[in-house]
């Protein structure tokens, strides 16, 4: 959703510079618009407009404003058409207070008539406004803005975080209610936002925050207080290891062929974790639970959807793939004490699936076990366990790495899970741990290295095309899921991803002369896909296969354009390394429509809102 950053320092004079140095690491939460307020020898100074963090800084000089605090903020709008006005940070009723959100607030028609009929000058449709006002009708009140700020909550329904300041008092003050906020303590200034990258250019000293806390921050130090009963708690600032470079592109015209690449570290890296101290306290929790849920959204739910596979597979475990916003009405009913939820989010901040932890914790129907990528997050908070994605930080909107890491975590816990209950002998149990975390990276390696300059052949043969299927079958299903999705997001065409098997129940009839079909197959069968790649090819369609090489499918690709081949493998292996000509193929095609990958129009990488 949007993205917050406030710093308080003693002695910078130019705080604009910074504050769009480290906005800008925010731009995967959203580019409809950005703003910057910035105080100056107490008067605030406040400049917003549509576009991203340089297209508006080149219009209203952002990084030129004077001052020593400020705020900047990164929308994706929700309520309120993104415009200028709409546009965040906003003052309140006149400029003495200023301030900004990510999330967004439930109540906003309710609590905007409650402000207007009250006297309060709303002149925005955003939502983000209204805590502004809210802080200010507090401060009218106790004339203490750290009370204010805390007082302030009760009148906001919904998921947010937000930070605040008066043109008048040095210090900035920020609440984290169920969106992303994190902490810095620099040299001589203090900072906080709604995300890590955007903190590492001032300081790696890193204060975590939960939800239900808030901060004032002030050039010397933060102050946490909880906010229910305003109790000032103890946080020690600490070192974190990802530095600043580590979000930049290393040398890759794009994040997301940066993020591709480290695949195979990402494989070592999670393997690393998945054998550490914890494993058995994953193990035992999903061990424990009579019936299991997999609850997620986007490339996540795919990467769930494998897992399903993985978990039958290997262990014999049902586990039921559902996407978070479907959960509650499809499964709501059915969970008990003894169901746990498996809520895979990268950002650990998807709406969609805070929702489902809530309704989980709230009802006390069964656990929940959370896979998430970013430290901190809501979700790693709140729920019961949680399991490290182990990724580093994933700029770039479409998931990739994230994804990849997803499907490891699922294949490791079905093995484990199958060696308990004796679905795998211990010998099985060992090689398929062996296979994950030494034959993998290396296949992820050598297969980046063989299908990227065939993905980038057959995307050129692809530019034209605006409709296409790309199918699945069996341990296959989730990764087509997937190609599918990569398409829709950065190639902005229509791609659907469904099982290979159920598309002559209908689909079938788009099929005309050259119509493009995708196969994702694997050796173990390709024996049934062969029956639904001449399903289209006897109608003079266009099949597309993204496997290993067989001579048996050979005959069915019109060229060698069309056969997307990876290294030999295995079946357990299979569905982790062909995704990679997938992601490579929407990549390129991405590019060769001369769209940005990484920032791909109407999508942010972290959706905090309904
Ligand atoms: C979407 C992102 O907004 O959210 C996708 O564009 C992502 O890339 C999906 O897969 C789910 O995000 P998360 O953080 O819950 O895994």
């Amino acid at each position: 959703m949007c993205g917050i950053t406030g710093i308080v320092s003693l002695n910078r004079e130019n705080i604009g510079e910074v504050l769009v140095k480290c906005g800008r690491k925010l731009t995967y939460r959203g580019y409809d618009s950005v703003g910057l307020a910035a105080v100056h020898e107490g008067k605030v100074d406040l400049r917003k407009d549509v576009g991203t963090v340089d297209a508006v800084d080149k219009l209203l000089g952002l990084s030129k404003m004077k001052g020593d605090r400020g705020i900047v903020q990164l929308r994706w709008a929700t309520y309120g058409p993104p415009t200028k006005l709409n546009a965040q940070p906003h003052f309140a009723c006149d400029d003495s207070i200023y301030g900004a959100h990510n999330g967004n607030i439930h109540n906003y028609v309710e609590y905007r008539r409650e402000l207007v009929e009250t006297g309060h000058i709303v002149r925005s449709e955003n939502d983000g406004e209204l805590c502004v006002h809210a802080v200010d009708k507090y401060y009218e009140q106790t004339g203490d803005m750290l009370e204010a700020v805390r007082l302030s909550t009760r009148d906001l329904k919904g998921a947010f975080s937000f930070a605040v300041g008066r043109a008048d008092s040095r210090e900035i003050y920020a609440v984290k209610m169920g969106s992303s906020l994190v902490a810095g303590v620099g040299n001589e200034e203090t900072i906080a936002s709604s995300d890590l990258p955007s903190i590492l250019p001032v300081t790696n000293n890193i204060i975590y925050l939960a939800d239900g806390e808030m901060l004032a921050l002030s050039p010397e130090k933060v102050e946490v207080y909880r906010i229910e009963d305003g109790k000032r708690l103890t946080r020690k600032p600490e070192p974190t290891t990802i530095d600043v470079h580590a979000a930049e592109k290393g040398g890759f015209p794009h994040f997301m062929l940066k993020e591709i690449n480290e695949q195979p570290k990402v494989a070592q890296d999670v393997m690393g974790v998945l054998q550490g101290a914890k494993s058995d306290e994953w193990l035992n929790i999903i061990e424990e639970s009579k019936n299991l849920y997999l609850v997620a959204c986007g490339s996540s739910y795919n990467a769930g959807v494998v897992g399903a596979y993985y978990f039958n597979r290997l262990a014999g475990i049902p586990l039921v793939p559902s996407i978070g916003g479907q959960f509650e009405s499809m499964y709501g009913r059915a969970l008990d004490e003894d169901s746990l939820s498996i809520l895979v989010s990268q950002s650990g901040e998807t709406k969609d699936i805070l929702n489902v932890l809530n309704l989980v914790k709230s009802q006390g129907r069964g656990k929940t076990l959370g896979i998430v990528n970013v430290i901190g997050s809501t979700l790693m908070f709140n729920a019961d366990a949680y399991i490290p994605m182990a990724c580093g930080y994933e700029v770039s909107v479409p998931a990739t790495k994230t994804y990849f890491s997803q499907t490891v975590i699922f294949a490791y816990l079905a093995a484990m899970l199958g060696e308990r209950n004796g679905t795998l002998d211990r010998q099985e149990a060992k090689s398929i741990v062996r296979m994950l975390s030494q034959d993998l990276p290396t296949q992820a390696q050598a297969t980046i290295d063989h299908t990227g300059i065939l993905a980038k052949n057959l995307a050129k043969t692809l530019i034209g095309v605006k409709d296409l299927y790309c199918l699945g079958y069996g341990m296959t299903d989730g990764v087509a899921r997937e190609g599918a999705l990569k398409i829709k997001e950065i190639c902005y065409n229509h791609c659907e991803g469904m099982y290979s098997s159920e598309f002559k129940h209908g689909p079938l009839s788009i099929v005309t002369r050259d119509y493009p079909v995708i196969f994702v197959t694997t050796p173990e069968d390709s024996w049934m896909v062969i029956n639904h790649i001449n399903e289209v090819k006897c109608r003079f369609g266009r099949a597309i296969i993204v496997g290993e090489r067989e001579s048996s499918l050979e005959p069915y690709v019109s060229n060698e354009v069309d056969y997307l081949e990876v290294p030999k493998g295995n079946i357990v292996l299979n569905p982790m390394i062909d995704v990679i000509p997938l992601q490579l193929l929407s990549y390129f095609l991405s590019v060769d429509l001369g769209i940005d990958p990484d920032l791909p129009r109407n999508l942010s990488k972290t959706l905090t809102v309904d």
